[in-house]
Order: structure tokens, then C-alpha cells, then sequence
């Protein structure tokens, strides 16, 4: 039997296929049991903190419920109010915060600020994005996949398309070389992941019998894939003057019905993380709207809004999937 008791969750790589499977399917019974009223709370008394250095609607509310579901309690510290890497040490505020939490989840910059908290906090510590990884987000994607697909995961295919030198690029590559899927990697060679993750990816792919494809190439990346996923093309922490030179080199990397068609899958699904640029109806949206003259970034409304988009699920599975870490690491 699969026991995480005690566990971090920081990075993908640092778990056996079986080990992120059985998260996901813990999230699976979670959500069956929270649907049928059959849950049952299993970290009652139990004291969470939240640590965010970037803004959040997703990660923060499905924490918070989740906790909030099995009788556990949050303390929320946000970007501005708490005295983490201004006032006091990483390390410092890992040996403060492991006295009176049973659990830490951090939200921040550098994956090396998650990975010294972990080291010295003595309670385990939950990754909620970091620049280089997004490890909650994979445990929804698949769970998000196995529901909207028939066939075993190691026969699914996804493709990624965009900046893919980031966290879900980097994730999304590894946790589909874990789970043995075919994942490709579609982009502009410079925003590939780094040749580290590229590595790791390949040397998994080859024990779990995953594919990894990288390629600059739109219809070959897509033909016949199950997924298209993306994400924004400039992330949270990295400066607006990036949209200049990430609109010129993804701009021909937007997931649009042209795109869908070219996967020859007329049940091909659409995903993204969120939040999108699909319309600009939004403040920054706005800004990029007046600057470039562009109607959606990313991915068209068109498809955002199609009955191929699972967005909405995904969103949804954030929850009962960081409810099953909190679960299983705690639990
Ligand atoms: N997908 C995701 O992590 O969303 P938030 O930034 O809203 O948490
Ligand atoms: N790549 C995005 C993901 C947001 C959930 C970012 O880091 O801003």
C-alpha cells in the first residue's frame, strides 16, 4: 500500500508514477464522496498555513476549502503582510511556522525558497507554484484527462503549446513522461524547458515507455493528440516588457479552431490552468489590447467557449485534488 504520510509535495520528479497515480485517485473518491454527502473528515483540529508571495484565486480557495472540508483550519498570509524573505529568513520563518502548523503550502518565486522551507519546517510542505513548477496543477490535469477520456492514461496524448521554459511548461512535460503519456512540446526552440527537465523527462519517458516530442512545428506537435493545453505567454513575477518579444514569438503558437482541427480529433479537448487571456476584457487585457490591437492572446474565445474546452473542470479538480494531498500527507 501507498503511504504519504509525512510527505512534501514540492516537484513532480520527486514521486514514483504510482505514488502521483494513487494522489489522483484519492482525488477521484474525494470528489465522488463530497458529491454523494459521504465525506468524511479526516484532519479535523488540524492547522494549515498558506504562504502566497504571488496573487492566486484557484490554489488559495482550493486550500482553503479543502481544508475547510476535513475540519481543518487556514491561516492565509498574503504577499504584502507576512515577514517572509524581507524581515526574517526562509529558514527562520520554516521553524517558526513548523511549531504551530501541521502543514505548510507556499506559493512564491524560486522552487529553492519551497524546497528550504520543506528542509526546515518538520511538517510537510505543498508546492502551490513556483516558476519552475506547478505540481497541484498536474495532479488536476490528469485527473481532469481521466475523466474526459476512455482509454488508460499511458495511451493519451497531449500537447503543450506556448512558453514552455516555465512551470507548466516544465511540468507539464515531466508528469506526462512519469505516467508514461505521450506529451509534445510545441514551441519556439528558445522557450523549449531547459535542457535539465528536457533530460529528466526523457530518461522517465524511457522506464514508464512515455514519448517526449519537442517541436517548433504547430501540426505535427497536435496530430492526433487527445489535449491541447496552454498557458499565458508572460507569468506572474516576469516583467510586462516581456509581452513585446512573447507576442512576436508565440503569436503563431495560439490555440485557435485551426489548431484543433489540425489534431484530426474531432473529440480533441482544450485546457489551460487559468486564468486566460481569451478575451481582453480584463484590466491587463485591456492594457494589451490598446498596446497591440489583439482580441485574445493565448487562445481564442472561440475555443475558450467551444464544447471542446474543460477549463471549467480543471478548475473544479484543483480541489479535490489538493484536498487528496492534504489528505494523504496529513492524513
Ligand atoms: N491555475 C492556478 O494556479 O490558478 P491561480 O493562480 O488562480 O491559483
Ligand atoms: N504560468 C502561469 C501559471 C499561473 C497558474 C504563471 O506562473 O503565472
Amino acid at each position: 500500500a501507498i503511504d504519504l504520510t509525512g510527505r512534501h509535495f514540492l516537484k513532480e520528479l520527486d514521486f514514483s508514477a504510482e505514488e502521483f497515480r494513487h494522489l489522483v485517485e484519492l482525488a477521484a473518491r474525494l470528489k465522488a464522496a463530497k458529491r454523494s454527502g459521504t465525506e468524511e473528515q479526516r484532519l479535523r483540529g488540524r492547522n494549515i498555513a498558506l504562504i502566497f508571495e504571488k496573487t492566486s484565486t484557484r490554489t488559495r480557495c482550493s486550500f482553503e476549502i479543502a481544508a475547510a472540508d476535513q475540519g481543518a483550519r487556514t491561516t492565509y498570509l498574503d504577499p504584502a503582510s507576512s515577514q517572509i524573505g524581507h524581515k526574517e529568513s526562509v529558514k527562520d520563518t520554516a521553524r517558526v511556522l513548523g511549531r504551530m502548523f501541521d502543514g505548510i503550502e507556499y506559493r512564491g518565486h524560486a522552487q529553492e525558497i519551497v524546497e528550504e522551507l520543506a528542509a526546515h519546517a518538520g511538517v510537510p510542505v505543498w508546492n502551490g507554484l513556483t516558476d519552475e513548477w506547478h505540481p497541484t496543477q498536474m495532479l488536476a490535469d490528469v485527473l481532469t484527462m481521466t475523466e474526459h477520456s476512455a482509454k488508460p492514461l499511458n495511451e493519451i496524448a497531449y500537447a503543450y503549446l506556448g512558453d514552455a521554459r516555465y512551470n507548466m511548461g516544465n511540468s507539464l512535460l515531466t508528469t506526462g513522461a512519469l505516467l508514461g503519456m505521450d506529451v509534445r512540446i510545441v514551441g519556439p526552440r528558445i522557450l523549449w524547458p531547459g535542457e535539465s527537465v528536457v533530460a529528466a523527462a526523457r530518461r522517465l519517458a524511457e522506464r514508464t515507455g512515455g514519448r517526449v516530442t519537442l517541436t517548433e512545428d504547430v501540426t505535427e506537435g497536435v496530430r492526433g493528440v487527445d489535449y491541447v493545453h496552454t498557458d499565458v505567454w508572460v507569468s506572474m513575477g516576469e516583467p510586462k516588457e516581456m509581452w513585446d518579444e512573447r507576442i512576436a514569438l508565440l503569436g503563431r503558437y495560439a490555440v485557435t479552431m485551426d489548431v484543433l482541427r489540425a489534431t484530426g480529433n474531432p473529440d480533441v479537448k482544450f485546457m489551460h490552468c487559468l486564468p486566460a487571456f481569451h478575451d481582453l476584457g480584463t484590466a491587463v487585457g485591456r492594457e494589451i489590447n490598446e498596446q497591440y490591437g489583439l482580441d485574445s492572446l493565448e487562445v481564442t474565445d472561440e475555443v475558450f467557449e467551444s464544447e471542446h474546452s474543460v477549463v471549467f473542470d480543471q478548475a473544479e479538480n484543483r480541489m479535490h485534488t489538493i484536498k487528496a494531498v492534504l489528505v494523504a500527507t496529513l492524513g
